[in-house]
């Protein structure tokens, strides 16, 4: 376990570039793996999640190699040509990684055992096995329907349609990655739309994929039907990953905060299901522009800059979570500065990240001499205007958000903020500290620790 410390910063000046989108990573790997011919991946997040998916993806027989110049190549086996691993596939802290390739062994008639480490192993999986149960496939888990887990993929793979219970990526990922080896149509309902980088891949990738749009409830994006084609011959593609916009959110959030600072960071992805936190942060008054728009890879690409802005507190919807639901550890930091209450509600699914994130911001920003409260699913944080007072030593519980949102209150609290395990920030963001002082933070090792 590495401690780190987060002191008051100097004003956050410069342009960087964060790194790869997670998401869109895992996929790139797994459709590449079963995809025939080469895939070239531009601009991967080599972090240790996607790192997971890729060690996993050669145990199932492809091959993912990073080359000289930085880019990876994927050989892949062709749809339903992936085999049975010798060994446990080793998922890491990565819920992403465990659920969407839950789904491609799923269809493949073989036998794989998925574990992970302490917090993937208390996730709930339930919502990957109901439906590809319903596929034929077969599971053996641990108490609680918990990792390690065993599947045994279904010899022949019957169609499903699917509606959500919960507004989950993931699940929707898990049942058409099933699809893929599956004859006829599946077709995912989603009642939230949620982040649509495994639809957009695949269609890049070569299968038929069709969306058809419900009309939009008051106050939010309208339900979705997405039907796969199955059984199609995905063809190697070329990807370009943007930058990933959960990362990007810490250094955005604390250049708002800390006095004097402006600073641009460069080719962030900004597709329209993932912008809840650049929404709700201007609402709160960030003055924030979004430049250069292009699309890279068939995902819209843009950079953003930001300058110091006065925030007020506001309520935020449950329906916009989906669109945001990494970025509220590091809102609520941006909200324990502003000026006022804000209330964010519909966040049950914090409490099944790779922590309880609730429980863990309301006990950290508590610590640090904010007033914060949680229900069940409702999260609410006093701000008064200005600098909190800090001053904690903060429990990351093996969650990489938890850790950088309490290193960017270390930056703008009046007294430093530590976390007890800065190794976790490696699942998504390596080199966080470094690129954070680059643009003028103070994020060190602790002496002795
Ligand atoms: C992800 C979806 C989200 C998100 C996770 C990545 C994905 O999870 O929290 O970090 O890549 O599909 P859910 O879809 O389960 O909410």
């Amino acid at each position: 376990m590495t401690a780190l410390i987060s002191h008051p910063a100097r004003p956050l000046a410069g342009a960087a570039a964060v790194p790869g989108d997670k998401s869109i990573s895992h996929r790139a790997l797994i459709l590449g793996a079963l995809a025939v011919g080469e895939t070239r991946i531009a601009g991967l997040l080599a972090s240790d999640d996607v790192l997971a998916t890729a060690a996993a993806v050669r145990a199932l027989g492809a091959q993912a190699e990073q080359d000289d110049n930085g880019d990876w190549r994927v050989y892949g086996r062709g749809v339903g040509g992936l085999a049975e691993p010798q060994g446990v596939l080793d998922m890491g802290n990565s819920g992403t990684a465990a659920r969407l390739l839950m789904g491609v062994v799923a269809t493949h008639p073989f036998t794989a055992t998925l574990a992970g480490d302490k917090s993937l192993s208390v996730r709930p999986m339930e919502r990957v096995m109901t439906p590809l149960s319903l596929m034929g496939a077969q599971f053996t888990t641990r108490s609680g329907g918990c990792l390690p887990i065993t599947v045994t993929g279904a010899p022949s793979p019957v169609p499903i349609t699917y509606e959500l219970p919960v507004a989950s990526a993931q699940i929707k990922s898990a049942v058409l990655l099933a699809g893929l080896n599956t004859p006829g149509r599946t077709t995912v309902i989603e009642p939230q739309p949620t982040r649509d980088h495994t639809e957009r891949m695949l269609g890049h990738f070569g299968a038929e994929v069709v969306i058809v749009e419900k009309p939009g409830a008051p106050g939010g994006g309208g339900a979705k039907e997405i039907t796969l084609t199955g059984q199609p011959e995905l063809t190697g593609a070329e990807v370009t990953v943007p930058g990933d916009i959960s990362s990007a959110a810490f250094p955005l959030v604390a250049a708002l905060l800390v006095p004097d600072s402006k600073i641009t960071l460069t080719g962030v992805g900004v597709n329209p299901l993932r912008m809840g936190l650049i929404e709700t942060l201007k609402e709160m008054g960030a003055v924030l522009s979004i430049d250069n728009r292009r699309n890279e890879g068939g995902e819209p690409v843009a950079d953003l800059t930001v300058v110091t802005s006065g925030l007020k507190g506001v309520t935020v919807s449950g329906r916009r979570a989906p669109t945001m639901i990494d970025e509220y550890p590091v809102l609520a930091v941006a909200a324990a500065c502003a000026q006022g209450v804000t209330r964010l509600e519909g966040l049950g699914e914090l409490r099944v990240k790779e922590s309880d994130r609730l429980d863990a911001i309301v006990r950290g920003l508590t610590a640090a001499g904010i007033e914060a409260t949680a229900t069940d699913d409702v999260l609410t944080v006093k701000g008064g205007g200005g600098p909190p007072p800090g001053g904690a030593r903060i429990e990351t519980r093996l969650d990489h958000r938890i850790a950088m949102a309490f290193l960017v209150l270390g930056m703008v609290a009046e007294t430093p903020i530590e976390i007890d395990d800065a190794t976790t920030i490696d699942t998504s963001f390596p080199d966080f500290a470094g690129l954070m002082n680059g643009l003028g933070a103070a994020v060190a090792a602790r002496q002795g620790g």
